[in-house]
């Protein structure tokens, strides 16, 4: 998979280049461009923000600097298209499932925005040419869409294809079944007065896996009610429903 990022603070991504994310590149499982916007500036300032129409408070990014950064980037000359991913606040929820899809696209680029957001036309024009999605990481306001970009493009990668040490981590996931995760345990069987359950030292797989779906269930139930209402008709079986 290739990612691009386009910023004004190409430093801001360079966590990307540590930990799981570094070694996909470094197996080349992942290509990552990261790509200063102020590079397709024209003026001495090099300015990538302009007052908003209409007036109010804040800057707005200008539609001419992006347009040029975008139409190099997202044509590589080949006729292939990616998909364009926008971080904005006011953008559609991005969740495991937007992950799940977007780890089957062979090319992403993240459109990072700081101030008020970008010239809507920006976006407009980009999707007569690509896939565009204007995506948020969560209800809250963040100063700029870099950070929301790193979170995406992490939940993306450890889905890829030999990324993870152990591809059943991914399958395990809180939110791959719709449910959180339970708690886990490891030595030593007792730390401050605390045991680990006795069924998780049973030995006992179908004990230890039945005892594992109630402490999910319970765990979702407490934590984030609105998941159980969201499963689909028939993922829960009778025994689920004592829980
Ligand atoms: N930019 C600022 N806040 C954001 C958020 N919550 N999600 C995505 N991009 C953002």
């Amino acid at each position: 998979m290739r990612i691009d990022v386009i910023t004004i603070f190409p430093d801001y991504l360079n966590p990307l280049r540590e930990a799981l994310l570094g070694k996909a590149i470094q197996r080349e499982r992942i290509a990552v461009g990261v790509h200063d916007l102020r590079n397709w500036t024209h003026d001495v300032h090099r300015a990538v923000d302009d007052s908003p129409y209409g007036g109010g408070p804040g800057m707005v990014m200008k539609p001419d600097v992006w347009g040029e950064a975008l139409d190099e980037i997202c044509g590589d000359g080949t006729g292939q298209v990616p998909r364009l991913v926008v971080p904005t606040p006011a953008g559609r929820p991005f969740t495991q499932r937007t992950a799940v899809r977007w780890s089957q696209e062979p090319w992403l680029v993240f459109a990072c925005g700081r101030y008020e957001g970008i010239d809507q036309r920006v976006i407009t024009d980009a999707a007569r040419r690509m896939p565009v999605e204007e995506v948020s990481i969560g209800d809250y306001v963040l100063v700029g869409g870099e950070v929301a970009a790193l979170t995406m493009i992490e939940a993306v990668v450890r889905l890829l294809p030999g990324v993870l040490g152990n591809p059943a981590s991914a399958e395990q996931d809180s939110f791959s079944d719709g449910l959180l995760e339970g708690p886990c345990y490891t030595r030593p069987e007792v730390w401050r007065d605390q045991p680990v359950p006795e069924v998780l030292r049973s030995g006992n797989h179908a004990a230890i896996a039945r005892w594992r779906r109630d402490q999910s269930l319970e765990r979702t139930w407490r934590r984030r009610p609105e998941l159980i209402e969201a499963l689909p008709e028939g993922t829960l079986d009778a025994r689920d429903r004592e829980v």
